[in-house]
């Protein structure tokens, strides 16, 4: 069944349901899990099952450039000859389907491989050291900018052996790529963030030379000479370009949302941390739970490639798929007590917060390493905290793709 009217009165472009959609979601799954959203033009797709089945079937359900389509017609023109005056964007992992996907996935598998994450850990709680130790001293503050956008974006630099003093910039131009994706951009803003994408261009092509002069012990360098497999060659600049975006953009944004995310939860349920001392086990099973309840990605695009049906409900050609992970992540019919956090739940049915089938992310085991660390440390350093209302509380990022704090103004309160 499709509603050609949002239901009930609920509409994903009111920012109350974007601040808080699981009552939608829930209708969804059990009234219309195939569910046609007419204010945002796709298919909402909310159940567990159904999520993974259209996930698992990227012959009928394409990722091929699902990220890349400009929202808004009327500078379509604009932003294409934008685009035609930079690097092609070739299309890579995330914006990719197969058979060149499986070669891109297995040549970045070889370079991100398990040994190489976990020898980052002493980096990385250094930089979470470095970033929470003067935030907690101090009592707290703006916890988004001072703490969670720089954590990833720090790890990533240090990966791709980038400066670190253009975090800034990094993070410009990760959000000049997924601004487009929000569902609410302005045509004027999409005009910006093409024109970003060029400057993102410029300055990763000038690093790219530099390296293949003078290659270090860097990610980046270990790109340039890797080979295409089966092709027998390296990487041009534009598929290098594509690469080193896809790992900028994709390991910093939705970490820093989680980070957030978590946070605020601490504060709301002010018990949380005392229990999430008691031992690591615990910790782990929150790091879950958090993606679970509030995943930082509420969905993933796909563009249907043939005219298909799904649960009963006929999908033509050529239309975007909105598989909602977040509501799939708390369908009752798999998660008992779908909609409480538990600590002590079995991981056996495994939540979709990092994807599921070929795109399954590649980053999920650093993602987790850093989580992890952040709130151990966070946890063991604080006694309490509270949302910081007096100093402006918290908001979040308008946007029907993320769950994304703008701002999280925390009060800290030490152990004593
Ligand atoms: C909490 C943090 C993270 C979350 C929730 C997350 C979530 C996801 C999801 C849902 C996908 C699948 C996209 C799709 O099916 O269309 C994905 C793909 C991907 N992620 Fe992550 N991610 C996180 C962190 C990271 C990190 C730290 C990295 C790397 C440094 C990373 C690298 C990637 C890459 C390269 C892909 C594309 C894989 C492919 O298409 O084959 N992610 N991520």
């Amino acid at each position: 069944m499709t509603f050609d009217t949002p239901m009930a009165g609920m509409s994903f472009l009111d920012p109350a349901i974007q601040r808080c959609p699981y009552e939608l979601y829930k209708k969804l799954r059990s009234e219309a899990p195939v569910y046609w959203a007419e204010e945002m033009k796709c298919f909402i797709v909310s159940s567990y099952a159904l999520s993974r089945k259209v996930l698992g079937d990227p012959q009928v359900y394409s990722n091929l450039n699902a990220l890349t389509r400009v929202a808004n017609e009327e500078v379509a023109d604009r932003i294409a000859a934008i685009r035609a005056s930079g690097y092609p964007q070739v299309p890579f992992l995330a914006t990719n389907d197969p058979p060149t996907h499986t070669g891109y996935r297995k040549l970045a598998t070889g370079l991100f491989h398990a040994r190489r994450i976990q020898s980052m850990k002493g980096n990385v709680e250094s930089i979470i050291r470095g970033l929470f130790e003067p935030f907690i001293a101090k009592g707290g503050g703006e916890v988004m900018h001072e703490v969670a956008m720089p954590l990833p974006i720090l790890v990533i630099a240090d990966l791709l052996g980038i400066p670190r003093d253009n975090v800034l910039k990094y993070r410009e131009w990760s959000d000049a790529f997924v601004d487009p994706l929000n569902g609410l951009i302005s045509a004027e803003r999409e005009v910006e963030c093409a024109e970003q994408m060029l400057e993102y261009q410029r300055y990763f092509a000038a690093i790219v030379e530099e390296r293949r002069r003078f290659p270090t012990d860097d990610l980046i360098s270990e790109m340039i000479v890797a080979e295409v497999p089966g092709e027998a060659r390296t990487m041009d600049m534009p598929e290098l370009l594509s690469c080193i975006q896809q790992f900028l953009v994709a390991g910093g944004e939705t970490t820093t949302f989680t980070l957030g995310n978590g946070l605020l939860m601490m504060a709301q349920q002010p018990a949380l941390i005392r229990e999430l001392r008691q031992s690591d086990a615990k910790l782990e099973s929150f790091v879950e739970e958090l993606l679970r309840l509030r995943s930082p990605s509420q969905g993933l695009y796909r563009i249907v490639l043939q005219d298909t049906e799904l649960a009963g409900v006929a999908i033509p050609k050529g239309s975007v798929v909105s598989v909602r992970i977040a509501a799939a992540n708390r369908d009752e019919t798999v998660f008992e007590d779908s909609e409480q956090l538990n600590l002590g739940r079995s991981t056996a049915k495994p939540h979709l917060a990092f994807g599921s089938g070929i795109h399954f992310c590649m980053g999920a085991p650093l993602a987790r390493m850093e989580l992890f660390a952040a709130f151990r440390r966070f946890v063991h350093a604080a006694e309490r905290i509270e949302v910081d209302e007096p100093s402006g509380g918290f908001d979040y990022v308008p946007s029907v793709f993320f769950l994304a704090l703008k701002h999280l103004h925390l009060k800290v309160h030490l152990k004593s």
